[in-house]
């Protein structure tokens, strides 16, 4: 019936009512936009910012306006055809959870859609219908500020964690009025911008590009997601927004995706920059013949589509297209039933049950990366001012928030000082946020120092590259001095991007990345130092040894004078440094140790659609519980194409007491080592695959398993 219901709509619209459903504008006004609104030149409003222009929230004013501009839309037009309201609603609304990256550390789908389930539910209070989110382009490259926002540099833990984000935006169905459209983004391999340069430019093959930087997209697709957005860079010459290619032939016809998509801001227009159209008419014309059905902010559709179309450079059915695509989504959203808000007045403050999804998220982003048995800390019996807490972010709520948060506020926001003097009374010292002789002297007189180390939450996100990765100035000087007094000190991290750690892994004692937490930054922090909780996070991205390494990558192909991850990473690639990471993709520690056993499979064999099981028992050796994260990787000794050194497959979540061993099992299908083959089209190959597991992608145990031809 939907698109019954779409082919009696365009029946009855003009070209200029259709051209109006693919344009979208930013931050709408209903007083000063009404009359576009009534004549169907609308389709859909971005609220980039605050409705009052910057990005504080005024109470009601924007539900206020999205329901006072909708009813021109609905009431006003010919056809009543509701506008579409989208807002970035990332890792959170009001209660915001970890910055993606840090969920990525999680490896938890269940607790990505949680944090996608209650950022829905407190946006559509707002009448927001419909998110940018969630990024899932493939983040190899520190230097670029949106790997904040990625969710790491593998396809398999992307795509997992992008199909639970989806799940949680949009539910099982997205006409739930509870949740919103939600939108993988962005098409494709923005994360490949040279030098890390936001918007620079992407050279690339096809051949990586769906053997790596595609496939979270596909599973995004799969997982339902109902928008895609383009990107800003070119593929190897094309920009994106005219990429037909990549966008009408692979997404919209190979994969069958029968969703929107939309441009990114302005960028229908930005093609004439990339000096790939004349002016702005031309690049309207490229967009609408990639596949571009949304034109966000930039007016190139609403100016010149309609006279593309009336002099017959643009065939109308694809503007019929794009607008039944624009219209598939607000029917399956529900809008032309439930055009406004769900609960206008209704209040979207964190509550007890928003704050714990968010403390457990932010708990599980904490990643323990070096432990000389400093934590957790035991103050049972201290005195007063026994522990120091110091630096930057100790009562800064905002600096936690991380990047795109638009409606979370810094004072919903626990803070380390807040959470560590509650539990700890005057056991604590919290010493002002700068750094001063002050805090040296604290610093000399305490037991133990904590100190709050990284980037403010505005150094990272878009637009935030950095040509250095090391800590913002001043505070290895601060770490140096505070080291040498020889005490027990602690580095927690804050960041929203892999930073070069090196001397911070070599002066202090235990060191956490704890990446942007959101609003329960503290509790989180403070329950995995005191040890309420284990720490179960894993790197969801290398850390390189140095800036001059990136990027760096799990994704090793093998040359010819490299063919072995583990002994070739360390040496010969460089004469001046080890090539090896600082910290490996998967990495992180417990307060326990845990042993792994050589894996084993059930079969030596297994036919291309066939499966094996592979076994691996993993023992807790020491004296505390944990949550392992059992990784199974694999390698393609021969195939059509180089492929990587070892690329993740799975992995499981396995919690473990104290002296307790467990058996882990994994099915492992042979389509699970598909890839693109010289022709780009997926194959399974026959011969021997090698199976890897263990706690990283550093330490790995092999077992072959020989994949045989199909039974006929
Ligand atoms: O969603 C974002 C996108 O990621 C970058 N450009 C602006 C969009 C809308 O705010």
């Amino acid at each position: 019936p939907v698109e019954e219901r779409i082919d009696l709509l365009l029946a009855q619209m003009t070209l200029a009512e259709k051209v109006g459903q693919t344009h979208q504008v930013a931050n709408i006004d209903p007083d000063a936009d009404a009359a576009e609104i009534a004549a169907g030149r609308i389709s859909s409003s971005l609220y980039a910012s605050g409705p009052t222009g910057g990005n504080e929230r005024d109470e009601g004013v924007l539900v206020g306006n999205i329901d006072a501009a909708q009813r021109h839309a609905v009431e006003g037009s010919r056809l009543g055809i509701p506008l579409l309201f989208g807002r970035d609603v990332i890792h959170g609304h009001r209660t915001v959870g970890p910055v993606p990256l840090g969920i990525a550390a999680s490896f938890d789908e269940g607790l990505a859609e949680q944090v996608g389930e209650i950022a829905a539910r407190e946006a559509v209070v707002d009448g927001v219908a419909w998110t940018f989110a969630p990024m899932v382009d493939l983040s190899e490259e520190p230097r670029w500020g949106r790997v904040a926002e990625s969710l790491g540099e593998t396809p398999v833990l992307s795509g997992r964690l992008a199909a639970g984000l989806v799940r949680g935006f949009q539910g099982d169905d997205v006409s739930d009025p509870d949740r919103l459209a939600a939108c993988a983004k962005h098409f494709a391999g923005y994360g490949l911008a040279a030098g890390g340069r936001d918007y620079d430019t992407v050279s690339v093959g096809e051949n990586t590009l769906r053997n790596l930087h595609l496939r979270p997209f596909k599973d995004a697709v799969d997982a339902g997601v109902t928008t895609v957005m383009a990107a800003f860079n070119d593929v190897d010459g094309i920009p994106m927004h005219a990429h037909e290619h990549l966008i009408r032939e692979v997404l919209k016809g190979e994969w069958g995706f029968d969703g929107m998509v939309v441009a990114d801001w302005n960028g229908v227009g930005q093609i004439v920059n990339a000096g790939v159209a004349a002016d702005l008419r031309e690049a309207a014309a490229l967009a609408i013949r990639a596949g571009v059905d949304l034109d966000m902010c930039g007016g190139a559709y609403l100016a010149h589509l309609g006279e593309l179309v009336e002099s017959g450079e643009v065939e109308l059915a694809l503007v019929d297209d794009a607008v039944r695509r624009v219209l598939r989504l607000k029917f399956r959203l529900g809008l032309f039933e439930r055009p406004y808000a769900a609960r206008p007045g209704a209040s979207n403050a964190p509550t007890p049950e928003t704050r714990e999804v968010a403390m457990r998220a932010g708990q599980a982003a904490h990643v323990l990366v070096k432990n000389d048995g400093v934590l957790p800390l035991d103050l049972s019996s201290a005195a007063a001012g026994s522990l120091l807490v110091s630096g930057a972010f100790v009562d800064d709520g905002d600096a936690l928030l991380g990047t795109w948060v638009l409606d979370g506020r810094g004072e919903d926001v626990v803070t380390p000082g807040e959470a560590l003097r509650e539990r700890l009374g005057d056991r604590v010292t919290v010493a002002d946020g700068r750094f001063s002789d002050v805090t040296l002297m604290q610093a000399r007189g305490a037991e133990t120092t904590v100190l709050l180390l990284g980037e403010h939450r505005s150094r990272s996100g878009e637009a935030q590259s950095v040509v250095d990765i090391g800590l913002p100035p001043g505070q290895l000087e601060v770490l140096r001095a505070v080291a040498a007094f020889g005490k027990p000190l602690v580095a927690v991290v804050y960041t929203g991007r892999p930073l070069d750690l090196s001397e911070v892994l070599d002066l202090a004692d235990a060191v956490v990345v704890v990446w942007h937490p959101g609003t329960e930054a503290g509790n989180a922090l403070a329950s995995v130092l005191l040890g309420d909780v284990e720490p179960s996070g894993r790197l969801p991205m290398t850390f390189p040894l140095t800036t001059g390494h990136i990027p760096t990558s799990t994704h090793q192909r093998p040359t010819g004078r490299l063919i072995r991850a583990d002994v070739d990473h360390k040496e010969g690639r460089y004469i001046d440094a080890l090539t090896y990471p600082r910290l490996p993709f998967g990495f992180g520690l417990s307060y326990t140790t845990v042993d792994y056993g050589a894996p084993t499979v059930s079969a030596p064999t297994m036919t291309t659609d066939g499966s094996v099981t592979l076994s691996v028992t993993v023992t807790n050796t020491g004296e505390r519980p944990c949550r392992e994260v059992v990784q199974l990787y694999f390698r393609d000794p021969v195939a059509q194409v180089t492929r990587p050194l070892v690329e993740l497959t799975d992995w499981a979540l396995v919690d473990l007491d104290p002296g307790q061993a467990r058996e882990v099992t994994f099915d492992v299908c042979a389509g699970q080592t598909a890839y693109a083959g010289r022709d780009l089209t997926t194959r399974v190959d026959e011969g021997e695959i090698v199976l890897l597991t263990g706690p990283d992608a550093a330490r790995l145990q092999p077992v072959s398993v020989t994949v045989t031809k199909k039974d006929s």
